[in-house]
């Protein structure tokens, strides 16, 4: 039984997060969504949001599992038993970075290795943080995220909106 882990912020998940999900579900026994919780990065969602929201775009994926880990990845995925970690090259651009913290983890912990898997063409250009830059400022998401997500993303950009006022 092979058990992987995704790894990542998802602050929010978007179509490509959810691609990589879907496809990574397919080749793998088991597939844990690991969810970041680390305030340090002043996320938008809290970590409990950031799951509850992943688990309902995934509700119909029977093998995957939505959890968060705070601390080091690779001391979650070694509790976890998970033998890789799967992450999303989106352009060349990711590359470096993807290859420091994959060979570092490596390093921490040679039994568990990473794959990628290449971001579908159609979501190349996208990532959390644009999603967040145009909802911030009004404009729409249903291209970028599920619809329910989009909902979440206007009502908590709403809320803020309320608190400043
Ligand atoms: O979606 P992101 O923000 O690109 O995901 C980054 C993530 C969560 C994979 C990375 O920050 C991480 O693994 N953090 C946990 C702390 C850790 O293990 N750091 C060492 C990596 S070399």
């Amino acid at each position: 039984m092979k058990t992987a882990i995704y790894p990542g912020s998802f602050d929010p998940v978007t179509f490509g997060h959810l691609d990589i999900i879907e496809r990574a579900s397919q080749v793998m026994d088991h597939l844990i969504v690991g969810v970041l919780n680390n305030n340090a990065k002043s996320p938008l969602f809290s970590v409990e949001e950031r799951v509850k929201m992943l688990r309902e775009v995934t509700a119909h994926l029977p093998n995957v599992e939505v959890q968060s880990f705070g601390g080091l990845l690779v001391d979650f995925a070694v509790q976890s038993n998970a033998d890789v970690i799967v992450r999303g090259l989106r352009a060349i651009t990711d590359f470096e970075y993807e290859l420091q913290m994959s060979q570092t983890n490596r390093k921490i912990a040679p039994d568990v290795d990473t794959i990628f898997f290449t971001t579908n063409l159609k979501y190349a250009y996208l990532s959390s943080s644009i999603v967040k830059e145009v909802a911030m400022y009004g404009g729409s998401i249903d291209e970028f995220v599920p619809p329910v997500i989009a909902g979440y993303v206007r009502q908590k950009f709403e809320q803020k909106r309320e608190l400043i006022k």
